[in-house]
């Protein structure tokens, strides 16, 4: 329920949540159903660190998502599903009838041997079916770990071996604009290298070639038939994982994040009901405050689990799932879709914005927008020009844009505008939400306190959403987020505190970018260049991109036989391709040969991204090179 109505609410509640936590999430909590409640609500150290929320709980966070809502919404529709193609069937689903989907499948999950605890990996296109394994994993206690369609079958195998997953779901392929991806082939390359997957479900989607290895690969059509929707709920421990999904880092393997059962439910409804103002409990669907919510994110990130997924049907709300992209058939989709559901709440991100923004206003004239009531954005700053245009063509200027600032170690928003509630300010995420207790250290740690200061963003006490710890590796946890500073979370940001107290996150102080939204390690891509086998070695770093945030630049090192030339090139971004995946395809790739390092061998990342930014007058002291002669060389063949 929306306990936020007015600012005066916001900040009593604040108040209240940093003088007695524990009473504030308490009554949070009070609000599911509960197997048994909670002994405690609250353990913690930074430390370790050792977070434990609503100790000795139990519940199952899908009979909060679904059978908890079936006296008073059963005939509600829960998911509307958008297909790529605009001429096929929209299907949609009551709360009965997802529940119904739900415990299918989670019976078939049972019948191919699934059981509490073990990892799955769900490989899929954005269709219903996606969402379903998804709860059903959680109906039975099994750890979901949803790997992007995008990622290539490298990228897919390390995910699988780094979980021990024994069971993946996936489909034949996947409709995405006009491409058919060929998502059950990349399953069938990863698991040459993965032992332990023992069954493979497929659904069937595009109904292309795929091929079928006997006792290992079942249809999901045929497993469906073979039993009921009757499945009680398995009874989880508040601590025990829920989910699993990862994320790019400094160094080149991906961090299995690992949230729990309950406090990333409390956290991730709380959110959703406060900051988008979405409550259920004032139907019929259409009054002010409740309505049709639409997330633009993949549920291969975690927006997509918490605010398509999670948050959403743990608030009775409607969700809309879309399968396709926003330029296909042409740039107006995203708006014509938002007309043909009456979409009243709009969750997306600000590379989305600034492409659409420059194919012209001609796609967003044909259409009325005016069931709009809030706009959302998330996952990279969104700059004031992008913020004015979304606010101006799309909200028509009735429609608050809440700039949402979270992670996937936060699982869910942290530093948002409450819609409507909030005063916003563009390329301001404005204030924390009570709860939350963001501060801002200099580089030696000491916590600038005040107003118009800029600093690290980290969180002095935890939140039911925060990362319990990184999967099979807790040193990697600590050392990532809790190490840099003692007794802090360390988010990676770079904020702004202004003279009103308003945050605005500056960008990634760590080897990290934001490519269209996607963080990705340069660490990781450079891995996936050098799997070239004419590469001797290669630094990437980000540069600012118009529409993208930030764009990949590539400089590498080939072997003596190897000169420069555009096939060369092109071999790299193959490489990138298919060890990695098209999301992480360098934009600009400059052959050379050597790169500036210190003494010990450290590349100066510094000075490559000064020159990627055409920076190049200002290189700073380059004495230390071990051949400064090479940045020379560099600044020359600047591409
Ligand atoms: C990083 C986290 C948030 C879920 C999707 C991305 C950047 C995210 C904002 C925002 C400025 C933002 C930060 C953060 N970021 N939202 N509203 N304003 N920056 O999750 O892939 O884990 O990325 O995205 O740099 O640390 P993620």
């Amino acid at each position: 329920m929306i306990s936020i109505n007015s600012f005066e609410d916001y900040k009593k509640q604040y108040a209240l949540s940093v003088q007695n936590p524990e009473q504030f999430w308490e009554d949070k909590a009070n609000q599911f159903v509960w197997k048994k409640k909670w002994d405690k609500v609250l353990e913690w150290n930074f430390e370790e660190p050792d977070v434990k929320w609503f100790l000795g709980g139990k519940l199952n966070i899908t009979e909060n998502c679904l059978d908890r809502h079936l006296k008073e919404r059963a005939h509600q529709t829960a998911l509307i599903w958008e297909p790529n193609n605009p001429n096929e069937a929209v299907r949609k689903f009551t709360y009965k009838e997802l529940h119904s989907e739900v415990c299918w499948f989670a019976n078939v999950l049972k019948n191919n041997g699934a059981k509490k605890g073990d990892r799955i990996c769900i490989y899929m296109p954005m269709v219903p079916e996606l969402a379903i394994a998804v709860l059903a994993c959680a109906r039975i206690g099994a750890i979901h770990s949803v790997v992007f369609g995008g990622f290539s079958f490298n990228s897919l195998s390390d995910r699988i071996h780094d979980a021990d997953c024994n069971l993946v779901i996936t489909a034949d392929g996947g409709f995405r604009g006009s491409k058919d991806i060929p998502l059950k082939s990349v399953v069938d390359e990863a698991l040459k290298t993965c032992p332990t997957v023992k069954k493979v479900i497929v659904l069937e989607r595009t109904k292309c070639n795929v091929t079928m290895l006997a006792d290992r690969d079942v249809w999901w059509h045929d497993e469906i038939k073979k039993v009921s929707d009757k499945c009680e709920v398995e009874i989880m421990d508040a601590e025990d994982m829920l989910f699993i999904l990862y994320t790019s880092g400094s160094t080149g393997k991906p961090k299995g994040v690992v949230h729990t059962c309950g406090g990333y439910m409390v956290y991730t409804a709380y959110t959703f009901e406060n900051v988008f103002q979405y409550d259920a409990t004032s139907l019929p669907l259409g009054g002010t405050k409740s309505g049709i919510f639409w997330c633009t994110a993949d549920i291969g990130w975690i927006t997509g689990h918490s605010y398509l997924v999670y948050g959403p049907l743990l608030a009775g709300a409607t969700t809309l799932m879309f399968e396709g992209i926003p330029t296909y058939p042409d740039a107006g989709r995203f708006w014509k879709i938002i007309d043909k559901h009456s979409v009243n709440i709009f969750y997306t991100a600000p590379t989305a914005i600034r492409s659409l923004e420059a194919m012209g206003l001609d796609f967003v004239k044909p259409y009325k927008l005016n069931s709009l009531r809030v706009l959302g954005s998330v996952g990279e700053p969104i700059n004031v020009e992008a913020w004015e245009w979304y606010y101006k063509n799309i909200g028509k200027e009735n429609c608050p844009i809440v700039d949402t600032w979270w992670q996937t170690e936060t699982g869910g928003i942290m530093i948002s505008p409450i819609a409507g509630i909030t005063v916003t300010k563009p390329g301001f995420a404005t204030l924390p939400l009570p709860g939350v207790q963001p501060v801002l250290l200099d580089e030696h740690g000491n916590e600038l306190l005040g107003n118009n200061v800029e600093g690290r963003l980290c969180m002095k006490f935890p939140w039911p959403g925060i990362i319990r710890t990184t999967y099979k590796n807790h040193a990697r946890c600590k050392e990532a987020y809790f190490s840099t500073f003692k007794n802090y979370y360390f988010t990676g940001d770079g904020c702004r505190r202004d003279a009103d107290g308003y945050y605005r996150i500056t960008g990634r102080v760590d080897d990290v970018i934001k490519v269209s939204g996607h963080l990705l390690g340069t660490a990781e891509i450079e891995n996936a260049i050098n799997e070239h086998p004419d590469i001797v070695e290669s630094a990437v770093v980000g540069f600012a991109h118009e529409i993208k945030g930030w764009g990949i630049y590539a400089y590498v090192i080939p072997d003596r036989e190897r000169k420069d030339s555009d096939e060369l090139k092109k071999e790299i971004t193959a490489t990138v391709n298919k060890f990695m995946g098209a999301i992480a395809k360098p934009d600009k790739i400059q052959i050379v040969s050597g790169l500036p390092k210190t003494r010990s061998g450290k590349i100066m990342r510094r000075i490559l991204r000064k020159i990627a930014e055409g920076d190049i007058n200002n290189l700073g002291d380059t004495s230390t090179l071990l051949d400064p002669a090479v940045v020379e060389e560099i600044v020359k063949g600047k591409v």
